[in-house]
This record gives structure tokens, C-alpha cells and sequence, in this order.
């Protein structure tokens, strides 16, 4: 079972501490959320699953931690300054802005106005000064995708590491786009997280690792507990295609208001290495901060067997951690009719992605023997190290278990009288809901198993 609509997971997200409209208490930021206790959790195990399996897992991916400030030329050459836009209109009734491309019947959402301007491009891409002069020549943009320093380290990679075509690079980090029209609650905002790899191959291989990278991809999202049916491969048209792109696949999702795309897999050929190794003089005088920066590093490598240098392709799995944390609720949030009238909500959320791994609950809140018997047991649980495990003292016992379902912890364990004499805790299981008496000894080994 999946939300019903998106107003379900948007009230659950702010309840329970997940995400919150930013600037909140001053009235919101459109396209602008924070993620809570329970969210940043939640996302931090994401990107730790996303980063295991591409990184530590293999053996032919190296990570990277790059700046966001991006020097203009970088992005000049990358393209993004002259056809990253979208086609934007303006409403000449109520003065609203649209993206034209959304409209339904050319007709303003707003005031359902037919008077609008013609499209025109509008540049997704924030700018910012650089130093402490602004004098509109001291620029620089906050990245529209992590990629690029991938690119521009290419060389700095490839002489500090023994690797050799194929291997990959993997990055997660911040992205920023001027939408217009930011949307459906954390799917489409003006700050976001990406998780791309940019994957290096041999031209001519490139259609084959292109395929490799889209079925590893798919089956990735399904290992984070996505249903296979609610998972679609989309081909994009050609004429659809983004300026670098040879072929493009979507990986598409169901998400509350519909099916959109979770992730591109981008067969970029040599665009990008190409358009970084030429000698970007001309393009220095465009920025102050550039002047002396021009790049003639090439960045290729050499063929061995024919000693020839050339230019690699490069297959790029590109996934919004945004849109992965509401794919991930989406799926996991669930109604549940109990005995009577009562239901719950419960999030069964794969465990490695639950935001508390085990909640440790005294029963009696003012028991000092109890607390520090279960401040103990949450901290001996704590040092295995699976993720956050809490102490939770305060409220009821009814009332604590309907707060863990509903952020998705799988295991309750409940300190008691018993537990001071015989050393035996009570285990509930989310899912089941069911209960059982085990000792503290096994409780490690329990906890350990269920996790692994
Ligand atoms: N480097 C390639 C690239 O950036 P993209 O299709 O524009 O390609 C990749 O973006 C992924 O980033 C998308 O599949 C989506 O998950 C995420 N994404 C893009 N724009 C977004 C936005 N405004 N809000 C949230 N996520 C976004």
C-alpha cells in the first residue's frame, strides 16, 4: 500500500519530524524544504545505501567531495550557460509566471487567462559574488548538477589513483535550479541532492554499459524496497534529449501525483571531457575571477595498445535524493485496519533505511533503576553501530509504539519490573506487532541478526 495522496505524506512528513517548508515561521520559501530529526536520518541512510553499493562494494569507483561555487567557464563549456533554461511566459491579467511548457490549453493556472506573453528562455542556473567587491563582474553559480567537478577533477583523479578505463566516479552533494515553477512538495524544488556517478568506458562500449548501468540502477531502487510494478524505463526521444546526451533513459516511479522520473541514466559520449579539454581562452574574459584560469589540461587517456590518446565516453547514473526519500516513504507508508474501529499508520521501510534502528522504553518513566537500566541497554545497542538507536522517556506505551510505526522503527524493546529481576526485556516488532520476552544476553544477538 502506498499513500493515498500526496496531503497524506506532507501531514505524516511534518507530524513526525521528517521534512518541513523552510522559513517556515516566516511564512515559507517556495521550492525550499528542511529535513528534520527523522528526515535527515532517513536521507543520510539513503545516500550511505546509494554510496556502499557504488563505492565500497566495487572496485572500479572512486568518491569525490566537490565545491558547489562553480567558476562561470566551467559552465560556460558545459553548456549550461547558453541552453540550460526553461521556456518561461507571464500571465498580462494576473502577472503570475509560468513554465510554458506545463500549461494546460495555453491557459494561465492561475486566472485561467488565455492573454500570455510569448515563451521566452529563462536560465535555471543562481548566481552569486565571489569576494568581498560587488561589482557584477565576481561571479560564480551554485551548481545545476554535481557532475561537473567529476569533469574538471578528471585528471587530478586519474594521476592520484592506479585507475584505468572503465571505472567510475561517484559524488553526492547539493544542486540548485531557479525553477519556475517548484512543485509537488519535495519532487521539484530549487535545492536539491543528487547521488551521480559518472562512469568512464572506451568509446564503442558505451551502448552496452549504457544497458549494464540502467538494469544495476533499477535493480537498486527495488533493494530499497520500491515495488518492481510501480518502476517504469522510459526511453527518451530524441529530439527530447538534454545538449550532451546520446541516449537517455528515465527510470520513472508512481509517485503520488503521478508517474515522473527518479533517476536519468545519460549516455553523455565525450561532450563534457571534450568541451573542458579545449583551450578556453576566449571565454577567461567573460569573469574576473578566471582570468589567469584558462584550462589546456587535456583530459584524456592514453590506449595502450595503440598509443593514441583519446577522449573517453562517459555513462552517467543520475538519481535526486529528494525524489528517493519520497519514493521510499511513498512505498512504505501504509494503513493498517487493527481490531474494532483502530487502525495505524506504519512506515515499513526497509530497516537499513529506518530512521531508529530500536527504541529502548522504559515503562516507568520515573523509575530510576529502570531508566538507567535502559539508558544502559540503548547504549550497548548504540555501539554496534547499525544507526540511531533511542531512549524513549516520555508518554505512554500505547503511545510510543504508534509514534515508532509511524516513523518505521522495526523494534521496540520495553524495560520493566521483570527486566530489574530476571534480566528478560519485552521485543515488539513492527510489522507483525508482535511481542516476546527475550533475555538481555540474546537481545544483542536478536538485534544484530535483524539488521543483518
Ligand atoms: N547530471 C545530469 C542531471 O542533472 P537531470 O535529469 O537534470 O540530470 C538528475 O537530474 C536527477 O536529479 C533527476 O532524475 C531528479 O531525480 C533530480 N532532480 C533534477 N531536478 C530536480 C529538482 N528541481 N528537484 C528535485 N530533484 C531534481
Amino acid at each position: 500500500m502506498t499513500a493515498k495522496t500526496m496531503d497524506e505524506l506532507v501531514s505524516l512528513c511534518k507530524r513526525r519530524g521528517f521534512i518541513f517548508q523552510s522559513n517556515d515561521i516566516y511564512g515559507g520559501i517556495k521550492g525550499l524544504y528542511d529535513y528534520g530529526p527523522m528526515g535527515v536520518e532517513l536521507k543520510n541512510n539513503l545516500k550511505q545505501a546509494w554510496w556502499k553499493s557504488m563505492v565500497y562494494e566495487r572496485d572500479d569507483i572512486e568518491g569525490i567531495d566537490a565545491a558547489i561555487l562553480s567558476a562561470p567557464i566551467v559552465l560556460k563549456q558545459s553548456g549550461h550557460e547558453d541552453t540550460f533554461s526553461d521556456p518561461l511566459v507571464d500571465c498580462k491579467s494576473c502577472k503570475s509566471r509560468w513554465r510554458a511548457d506545463q500549461l494546460i490549453d495555453k491557459k494561465c493556472p492561475n486566472c485561467k487567462s488565455t492573454d500570455l506573453t510569448e515563451p521566452r528562455p529563462f536560465n535555471l542556473m543562481f548566481k552569486t559574488v565571489i569576494g568581498p567587491v560587488d561589482e557584477g563582474s565576481s561571479f560564480a553559480y551554485l551548481r545545476p548538477e554535481t557532475c561537473q567537478q567529476i569533469f574538471t577533477n578528471f585528471k587530478n583523479i586519474l594521476d592520484s589513483t592506479n585507475r584505468s578505463i572503465p571505472f567510475g566516479v561517484a559524488q553526492i552533494g547539493k544542486a540548485f535550479r531557479n525553477e519556475i515553477t517548484p512543485r509537488n512538495f519535495i519532487f521539484r524544488v530549487r535545492e536539491f541532492e543528487q547521488m551521480e556517478l559518472e562512469f568512464f568506458v572506451t568509446p564503442g562500449t558505451d551502448d552496452k554499459w549504457h544497458k549494464y548501468w540502467t538494469d544495476n540502477r533499477l535493480e537498486w531502487w527495488i533493494s530499497q524496497g520500491i515495488r518492481k510494478n510501480k518502476l517504469k524505463l522510459l526511453t527518451i526521444p530524441s529530439k527530447e534529449l538534454a545538449h550532451y546526451s546520446k541516449a537517455t533513459i528515465d527510470i520513472m516511479y508512481e509517485f503520488p501525483h503521478g508517474e515522473e522520473e527518479l533517476e536519468g541514466i545519460a549516455n553523455r559520449t565525450d561532450f563534457d571531457l571534450g568541451s573542458h579539454t579545449k583551450n578556453q581562452k576566449e571565454f577567461s574574459l567573460t569573469s574576473n575571477v578566471l582570468k589567469n584560469n584558462t584550462s589546456t589540461t587535456k583530459l584524456s587517456v592514453q590506449n595502450l595498445e595503440e598509443k593514441q590518446a583519446y577522449i573517453p565516453y562517459v555513462i552517467e547514473p543520475s538519481a535526486g535524493v529528494d525524489r528517493g526519500v519520497l519514493a521510499v516513504l511513498n512505498e512504505a507508508y501504509k494503513e493498517e485496519k487493527l481490531h474494532g474501529e483502530n487502525s495505524r499508520i506504519v512506515l515499513n521501510l526497509k530497516p537499513h533505511l529506518s530512521p531508529i534502528k530500536a527504541a529502548v522504553i522504559p515503562l516507568k518513566k520515573n523509575n530510576e533503576k529502570i531508566v538507567n537500566l535502559s539508558k544502559d541497554i540503548k547504549m550497548n545497542l548504540q555501539k554496534i553501530g547499525l544507526g540511531r538507536i533511542m531512549l524513549e522517556n516520555s508518554g505512554n506505551i500505547g503511545k510510543n509504539y504508534r509514534r515508532h510505526d509511524e516513523i518505521g522503527t522495526p523494534i521496540c524493546i520495553t524495560v520493566d519490573f521483570e527486566t530489574l529481576e530476571d534480566k528478560t526485556v519485552t521485543v515488539r516488532d513492527r510489522d507483525t506487532m508482535e511481542q516476546k520476552r527475550i533475555s538481555l544476553d540474546e537481545l544483542i544477538i536478536y538485534y544484530t541478526k535483524y539488521f543483518n
